[in-house]
């Protein structure tokens, strides 16, 4: 998708490695973000006095956001969308090496472009209807390269951060899904979460945000930190503006979250490895305008002008992303116990399978004839609710100086989203693998909740063949229920 911080097109690769760098966090911020967290770690020079690991990461965070600001936003998104560059473009490469030489600077370990032999089809001005694909055998002049810098340790995130920006997006999230591809072993083994980064600002009412439920709590509390920005709230937090015009109402007594969909590069990471994945934006009032995105979206008046004149002009919804976006990396890389929460995963498998159910009790007669039934999902979910709640009670008593206990406890966290991948994928759809959520069949930028017996079910009156169309929805429910009591299990005490 777009985006106006005009950061994708083109591929930069950084790694920060952390001391104990035993897992990887991957994600993409935009610009703004890294370039600014680049600065940032040679801020942390001066060590905090405080023993309290936690304490300690919390007060570099507070650090960390105060260093973010929205002159500097300004700044680089006038830079970076000055010139047009096109994923494949000389000027594309241009930018590409610019954020390269300037991440160098502020000191990040090391920064590479990496290149991809991609086929791209660009629209031609005389037969604007023909599409081709044209294969350029290496006519681009990309460079692969490494350089380490850094050898001044200041403060270093306990985990590893890799930021990545990801070329031709648009094109089929090409960047993205070969570099995935690339390291799929090292990210299925090693990756902790991936934020993604892409239009930060599509409105100025309120800040949406997709991701996986075990990111719940940490959004929560991250916004609870976070001064709102919006006129009428002042003194307020961003998650009481947010909770007021974005309640989540029926569900929850919290803001609402959204189940993550596709049409962006998060999609690799999420729907086919199991990295738990989360993006943040600001955006318009969905009550009010009905519409997808933004009416210049993806058009030539997209510019950095427009955000200044109509949608950001004191650059503080940016900013408010940014400290967002930075305070999830952020924590996700430096805290002893990675701050994910199974129970609200729980509870929306709970949600999420009333969802399916209402839809087969339409047919209530279909359901008796072929003998379909919701009731062990619902099993599965009530033993994995169990499991969650039990693994969290465990975590308050855990010993956090004990580094077998601490890895254990991180292991099943990190591998908790992965359990819900299904090596075989979905029916038709074998690179969307997670058994929870799927783009939707009907619109790929949404999410659908078990997508496998949605899709069974989803116009089932008009299959010609009932008794196959209802055999596989049986055969889609037993798929849900034997991936939730497994991920269940995964939580378990380790004996
Ligand atoms: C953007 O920043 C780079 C690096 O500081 C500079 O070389 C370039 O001239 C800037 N471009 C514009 C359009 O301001
Ligand atoms: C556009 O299409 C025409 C007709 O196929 C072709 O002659 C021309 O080279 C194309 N232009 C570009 C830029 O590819
Ligand atoms: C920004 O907010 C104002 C006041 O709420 C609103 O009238 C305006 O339409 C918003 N602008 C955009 C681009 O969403
Ligand atoms: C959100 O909705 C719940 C349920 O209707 C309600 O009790 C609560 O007051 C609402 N919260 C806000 C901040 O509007
Ligand atoms: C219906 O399914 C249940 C298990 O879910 C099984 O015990 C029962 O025998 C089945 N009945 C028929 C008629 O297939
Ligand atoms: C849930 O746990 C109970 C008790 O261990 C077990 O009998 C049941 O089969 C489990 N449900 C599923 C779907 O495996």
């Amino acid at each position: 998708m777009l985006r106006l911080l005009g950061t994708d097109d083109y591929e930069v690769g950084t790694r920060i490695k952390g001391i104990t760098a035993r897992a990887i966090l991957t994600l993409a911020l935009g610009a703004v973000g890294f370039l600014l967290l680049g600065f940032i770690i040679g801020w942390f020079a001066k060590s905090s006095g405080s023993s309290n690991p936690s304490q300690v990461s919390q007060s570099m965070r507070k650090e960390f956001w105060d260093e973010l600001k929205a002159e500097n936003i300004k700044h680089y998104l006038y830079n970076f969308s000055r010139v047009p560059h096109l994923a494949g473009t000389e000027e594309n490469f241009l930018l590409a090496k610019q954020i390269q030489t300037q991440w160098k600077e502020y000191g990040l370990d090391q920064v590479e472009l990496t290149h991809y032999d991609i086929l791209l089809s660009y629209p031609n001005q005389s037969h604007p209807n023909y599409i081709s694909i044209v294969d350029e055998k290496g006519q681009e002049a990309r460079q692969t390269g490494q350089t380490v810098v850094h050898e001044k340790a200041c403060w270093r995130p306990r985990r590893t951060m890799i930021f990545a920006s990801w070329d031709a997006e648009e094109f089929g999230l090409m960047g993205s899904t070969e570099w995935a591809e690339e390291n799929v072993k090292l990210l299925e083994h090693r990756a902790v979460a991936y934020i993604n980064a892409d239009s930060s600002v599509e409105g100025n009412y309120t800040l949406k945000i997709d991701c996986s439920p075990l990111l719940y709590q940490l959004v929560y509390s991250l916004t609870k930190e976070i001064p709102s920005p919006d006129e009428g709230f002042e003194g307020k937090s961003l998650y009481e503006s947010w909770h007021q015009k974005y309640n989540w109402t029926d569900f929850k007594d919290a803001p609402r979250i959204n189940k993550l969909g596709s049409g962006n590069d998060f999609e690799v990471f999420f729907q086919r490895l199991g990295i738990a994945s989360g993006r943040a934006r600001y955006t318009k009032s969905s009550k009010e305008h009905r519409y997808n995105g933004y009416p210049v979206y993806h058009s030539i008046y997209e510019t950095s002008e427009i955000v200044d004149k109509f949608y950001d002009p004191l650059y503080k919804n940016h900013l408010v992303v940014a400290k967002v976006r930075g305070g999830l990396v952020f924590d996700l890389a430096n805290e002893v116990i990675i701050p994910f929460n199974a129970q609200d995963y729980a509870s929306e498998l709970k949600n999420y399978a009333d969802i399916v159910n209402n839809m087969g009790q339409k047919h209530k007669s279909q359901l008796d004839t072929y003998n379909v039934s919701f009731y062990a999902l619902y099993s599965a979910i009530e033993n994995f609710t169990k499991s969650a709640t039990s693994f969290h009670s465990r975590l308050k008593d855990l010993d956090v100086k004990n580094p077998l206990e601490v890895r254990s406890v991180n292991d099943q966290l990190m591998y908790l989203e992965r359990a819900f991948i299904d090596p075989l994928g979905l029916p038709g759809r074998p690179f969307y693998r997670h058994i929870i959520f799927a783009p939707s069949s009907h619109n790929k930028y949404v999410g659908e909740s078990f997508p496998g017996i949605y899709d069974a079910l989803f116009d089932i009156e008009s299959k010609s063949d009932q008794r196959s169309a209802w055999d596989e929805v049986k055969r889609q429910i037993s798929i849900a229920t034997f991936t939730v009591q497994a991920a269940g299990q995964t939580l378990e005490d380790v004996l």
